[in-house]
């Protein structure tokens, strides 16, 4: 496994961005920027070798920057997903935080984590990315000092690490948020997924969770056996696939949460997480975006398997806890493996 430092020029602000890359000997590579910590590219295998790059983008940091960049890659954070009416709780004390998604705040707010300049540093075949989110950034509580380590192993897994440690309670939740194509392109419709949920988390018509876990048993919802995701998409609430799914294994192991395998190319991918909870996104808001090389991204062109906790937890007692308090230390992991079925 080889790290390589490239520069990828600068942020409208004169900000100094490197790309990294991650190569293991099977020739699969995957690119990392330091705005974001964003992973800009992976490139895997089809069963007839062909080398794809498997998630969308941008070409340059003007379009990672621009405002209609729906997260591609990021690291979401200070707490991904949505919160209700952008406002929480802690301590008796009432945080009224951006709303940037209708009446609610969506993954970290105005300039989250995913806008923000990580500090870079590459050890033996890891590549760490840390940063410092300053008490009231985007108006949460706590200095918290974050590290995300990404690792991509010989195995063809892509490890993905994040650790956390605060001077006053805040609430945290993290992700990432990269939009797969296991076909390099074209719809997702075609590929199958399975998530090993009996439940979702219930919302409202603003995505915002009602804290009933719903049973998936005889829905649309329900994808504990591989099936195409376009199945039952169209009956899906909304435009598509928007939910968080409430993984069966909630002991903190490392476990398979999903499995999607797009049958035309071979390729697959397994999500593992140490999370309670995945949200699966079938892509269903890109808008015909212009994205790497051109290409163009229009609905359910890319999907997302966001490893997290639920949405709206810090308003929702009855969910595990976001909590974070100076004596504890987050930690999670999410491991993306890269797989060929013949
Ligand atoms: C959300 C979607 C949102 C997308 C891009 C996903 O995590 O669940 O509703 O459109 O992020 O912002």
């Amino acid at each position: 496994m080889s790290i390589t430092t490239h520069s990828y020029g600068t942020t409208k602000h004169g900000e100094k961005v490197d790309l990294f890359r991650l190569e293991n000997k099977r020739g699969t590579l995957v690119e990392i920027i330091n705005y974001g910590a964003t992973i800009t590219s992976i490139l895997t295998h089809d069963r007839e070798g062909t080398l794809s790059d498997i998630v969308l983008g941008f070409d340059d940091i003007a379009g990672y920057e621009s405002a209609d960049n729906p997260y591609f890659g990021a690291t979401c954070g200070r707490f991904a997903n949505r919160l209700k009416k952008g406002s929480f709780t802690l301590n008796g004390t009432s945080y009224q935080l951006a709303k940037n998604d209708g009446e609610n705040a969506l993954h970290g707010g105005l300039r989250g984590f995913d806008k923000q300049i990580w500090e870079a540093q590459v050890n033996a075949d890891t590549l760490i990315l840390k940063r410092v989110s300053p008490d009231g950034e985007e108006g949460y509580p706590g200095n918290l000092l974050v590290e995300v380590t990404f690792q991509l192993t010989e195995e063809n897994d892509l490890r993905i690490d994040y650790q956390a440690e605060t001077d006053q309670p805040t609430f945290i939740n993290l992700t990432n948020h990269s939009y797969f194509n296991l076909a390099g392109g074209g719809t997702i419709r075609d590929h199958h997924i399975q998530i090993h949920a009996d439940h979702y988390t219930l919302v409202d018509e603003t995505a915002i969770p009602t804290g009933e876990l719903r049973a998936v048993e005889g829905t649309e919802m329900d994808l504990r056996c591989s099936l195409a995701i376009g199945t039952h998409i169209d009956q899906v609430q909304g435009l598509g696939y928007d939910h968080n799914y409430c993984l069966n294994q909630t002991d903190g192991s490392l476990t398979i949460a999903a499995q999607v395998i797009d049958p035309s190319s071979g390729r697959t991918l397994t999500c593992l997480t140490t999370e309670p909870g995945v949200q699966f996104y079938s892509g269903n808001f890109l808008n015909s975006f212009i994205g790497k090389a051109g290409n163009i991204y229009a609905k359910q062109n890319g999907f997302c398997l966001e490893t997290q906790h639920f949405p709206d937890s810090p308003n929702q007692p009855s969910f595990p806890s976001t909590q974070l308090n100076p004596s504890d230390r987050y930690t999670q992991t999410c491991v993306y493996r890269f797989g060929i079925e013949k």
